[in-house]
This record gives C-alpha cells, structure tokens and sequence, in this order.
C-alpha cells in the first residue's frame, strides 16, 4: 500500500521542478480553434509526449489526425492487472480579450489572490487543463519512481476538445483495440471549494448553432430606408427574445420533451451541496440572479437546459456613428443539453424554430457546428468508489456528488464506443476563470491532484482484486 508520508515528502521535494514544467508547457499556445496557432498545438503535442516518456511509460506517440494530434502512451506492469486510461486535452481556448489580461496569457507567473492565498498560476490553460492533465503525468512519475504503480495506464491526451473532438472521436473509432481498459479516469472538471471535495457524476451536452438572417441585398441609409425595411439586427432580437418565456423557459416547441426530470428525493440531495448566494454574486459583481422560475441555481447549471447567445454581430461596430440599416445579421446560440435529450434532434428543432417565426422580410439561414451528448456517471462503480476513497484520504472529507455544468463532449462517446465509465475527478475550481481573462490555478489544486491521483490506482486496484 502506498505510503502517504512518502507521496507528501516526494511532492515537496519536487515541488519547484513540476512548476517549472508546468510553466513550459503553458508558454506554447496551443490554442486549437485559430488556425494560425497549427504549429503551436504540434509543439504542444510533443511536448506531452516528452514528459509522459521521461514520466516513465513504455511507448508515446504523437498520432496525427486530420485536425490536430493525439498523444498516446502505454504502461504495461501486469497484464492480469486492471487498466485505467487517462484523458485530458492540452489545447487551449483563445486568450481574448487580451487586453482584459493582468500578465501576458502565455507568459505565466505565480501570483496570490484570495482564494488562493498559497499562490496560483495564471497562463490560459493553467486550470483547463494543462494543469489537471500534467498532475497525472506527474503522478505517473512518482509512481514510477516509488514503485507504486499496480495498474496499467494507457494516456490519450487530444488537442481538439476546446472545438468538439471531432478527430478523436473518428481515431477511437479506429484504435478500438488499443484502448482494452476498465475505466477512465479524467481531471478536467471543478470541485467545490478547497476544503469541500466533489466529483461531478454528471456533464450537460451541447448543440451549438449559428443563424445568419438577411434582409436587403445591401446595406441601406437608415434614413431613407429606415421604417419600411426590415432591419435585420431588430428581427435576430425578436427572435432570440422570443426562445425564453417570461419564467425563463425555454419557448422552441418539443424542446423539454426528453428531459429526464428529477425525483423530489434527488433534486434535495443535489441542493445538499454548500453554496454560498451571495459571495457567488459578489465574485461575479452581480446583483441578483437570473434562471428558469422553479428551480436552484445548483439546479440551473447542472440538470435543466439553457439557451445562449454566444456573440452576435452586423451593421456598424466601429469608432462614432455611422447611420446603416444593414443587410446582414449574425449570431452564435448555444445550448447547454441534460440526459435524455440528443443534440441531433434539438438542433433540428432550433433550426424548424427559427425558420418558422422568421418573418417574410427576411431570409434566415441556420447551420449545426459540432455537438455533444450529455452524461451521468453512476456512484456505485469501482471507479467511482476508487477516486472517492482517494479524495477522501487525501481531504480528510468524503467528496460530494455534483452535476457540472461544462460539456466534454467525448465523455458520452467512450461509453458508446468502448463501454467505459468515466470518471470525473476533476480538482480545479469554477472561480479559477477557466475560458476568462486571467486564467489561473491553484498551487494547492495541482499538488493535491498530484498526492490523490496515486490513491486513485491503489483503491481501484484493490476493489478490483475483491
Ligand atoms: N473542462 C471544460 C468542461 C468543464 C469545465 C466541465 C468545468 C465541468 C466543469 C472543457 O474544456 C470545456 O470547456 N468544454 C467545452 C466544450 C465545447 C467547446 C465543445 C464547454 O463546456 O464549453
Ligand atoms: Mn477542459
Ligand atoms: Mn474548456
């Protein structure tokens, strides 16, 4: 059995070092949805195959793909022994607005702030999730080094997850028989709060649409034309305005159809988690909240669907004032999605919406991007009751059951494709402004994950001996 001593003294004897190649790995910036970055997202790449060989695997391979690569790597200590597969992603969101950024994106420093009165590290992809996806190397590697490691671990590090895993889900497609394993174990999610562990056993899915409504055949003095031509930014208002009733419900007709609802039984436990109103509305400078009539703001963010504009542009955004009625109007919509509902079926659904209460004045056009489905992950599986084991010996607190908000959309595909429950034992926290100017993660966060992941392959190793 591992010697928890031992993890500590080897975390704090390493403790500069496993900074500093964190600090490396998040001055490439591997940010996948901008082309000009391609390089980058390959350095990137073969960066994390470095550090998962000097970690100690057998094989490491940069897999290519018709998007960005794969990094893919194999220990074998016993073949009768289970197997956990690891997933993270080492791509990275944009960092705009830049402007908003109190030190350079990819430059990072350790800075203090409240919450993290240790000191955290700000860089874009300190918490999502170069940070979480490098506890597991360096877990790896002091596993190695202390001879702990009873399982095998197989590692699929992707660079597509921040624009949808269209390219791993076709490799998984293709490596199936590569990736034999008995669980995944993932650290891209949040937990609570410092002293309060959680291990989210739920992700929303997502539809992700793009509307595109023309009026005129060119853009038109709003003065001679204005009043008896559709304006085509007014009519994209109406019609985003129209998708929330005054309950804040959403309007698209079958659009709760397959929404599992909740037992009475299961929504009060849920709300059992410690949440704290109003320092929630002080760290985002707000002064009520907002969400649909009827249920908790825990409830709002991790088992009822949304609608968001995402951005939304036309006519005149430059310097003064310029008089247009413009031809053209454009937004992104999104929707967060919860079990059971299909991210095929309610694109469809926003796409007959839209067209039908579009008005004859204008023309609109409505396309699909990539999706994801969304999942639950049951408590009562080896993996589950492993990385809980772990969180507790290592908080000193038994972590809470929560439903996160985000989406990895690759989640509902390795239970389809492989039949793998995975694991979300994530270590980050929802204030560590993930996708946000001044991206940050704790120090506290990183060597936590670092000293609980090691229980994580104990505990699943001995309750799969059982
Ligand atoms: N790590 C996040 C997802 C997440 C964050 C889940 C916090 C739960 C708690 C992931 O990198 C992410 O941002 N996913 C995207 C998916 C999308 C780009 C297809 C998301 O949720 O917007
Ligand atoms: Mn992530
Ligand atoms: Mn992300």
């Amino acid at each position: 059995m591992i010697d928890h001593k031992k993890v500590l003294d080897t975390i704090e004897q390493n403790k500069e070092k496993w900074l500093n190649e964190l600090k490396d790995l998040l001055r490439i910036p591997s940010v996948s949805a901008d082309p000009k970055y391609k390089g980058d997202v390959q350095k990137a790449a073969e960066k994390v195959k470095d550090l998962l060989l000097q970690a100690g695997v057998d094989s490491a391979e940069v897999c290519l793909t018709k998007g960005h690569p794969i990094v893919y790597a194999e220990k074998q200590v016993d073949p009768s022994a289970p197997t956990v597969i690891v997933y993270g992603h080492y791509d990275v969101q944009p960092p705009d607005p830049l402007d908003l950024w109190e030190s350079p994106p990819f430059e990072p420093v350790i800075k203090k702030t409240p919450i993290h009165p240790e000191g955290a590290i700000f860089a874009r992809g300190a918490c999502d999730d170069k940070g979480q996806t490098m506890m597991h190397i360096k877990a790896l590697e002091m596993m190695n080094a202390l001879g702990y490691l009873k399982c095998n671990v197989k590692f699929m590090i992707e660079g597509e997850e921040e624009v949808g895993s269209v390219h791993l889900a076709d490799w998984i497609k293709e490596n199936k028989h590569r990736l034999k394993g008995d669980v995944i174990l993932i650290s891209d999610t949040s937990i609570l709060s410092k002293d309060t562990p959680s291990i989210d056993v739920g992700l929303r899915g997502l539809a992700y649409m793009e509307v595109e409504v023309t009026g005129p055949n060119r853009d038109l003095h709003s003065g001679v034309y204005g009043g008896a031509v559709a304006n085509p930014i007014n009519i994209l208002c109406k019609m985003i305005a129209s998708c929330h009733d005054e309950k804040n419900h959403i309007t698209i007709p079958g659009f709760y159809d397959d929404v599992v609802e909740l037992s009475p039984e299961e929504r009060s436990e849920l709300n059992k988690a410690p949440f704290d109103e109003e320092a929630y509305k002080k760290d985002l400078g707000i002064k009520a909240l907002w969400g649909e009539e009827g249920y908790t703001t825990l409830e709002r963010t991790g088992i009822r669907p949304t609608l968001d504009v995402n951005g939304i542009w036309g006519g005149y955004t430059g310097e003064g004032a310029k008089t247009v009625l413009p031809s053209k109007a454009y937004a992104k919509i999104s929707m967060r999605l919860v079990p059971n509902q299909n991210s095929d079926k309610i694109a469809k659904l926003f796409k007959e919406y839209f067209e039908k209460i579009a008005p004859p004045s204008v023309q609109v056009k409505v396309t699909a991007h990539h999706g994801g489905e969304p999942v639950v992950v049951s408590t009562k599986s080896n993996g589950y009751k492993a990385a809980a084991m772990a969180m507790e010996k290592t908080f000193g607190k038994k972590p809470i059951p929560t439903r996160g908000g985000g989406s990895i959309p690759i989640v509902a595909l390795f239970k389809k494709e492989l039949g793998l429950d995975s694991i979300l034992m994530g270590f980050g926290l929802d204030t560590d402004a993930l996708h946000s100017p001044n991206e940050h993660y704790g120090l506290f966060n990183y060597f936590k994950g670092i000293e609980t992941i090691p229980f994580f392959y104990a505990y699943f190793y001995e309750l799969n001996r059982s």
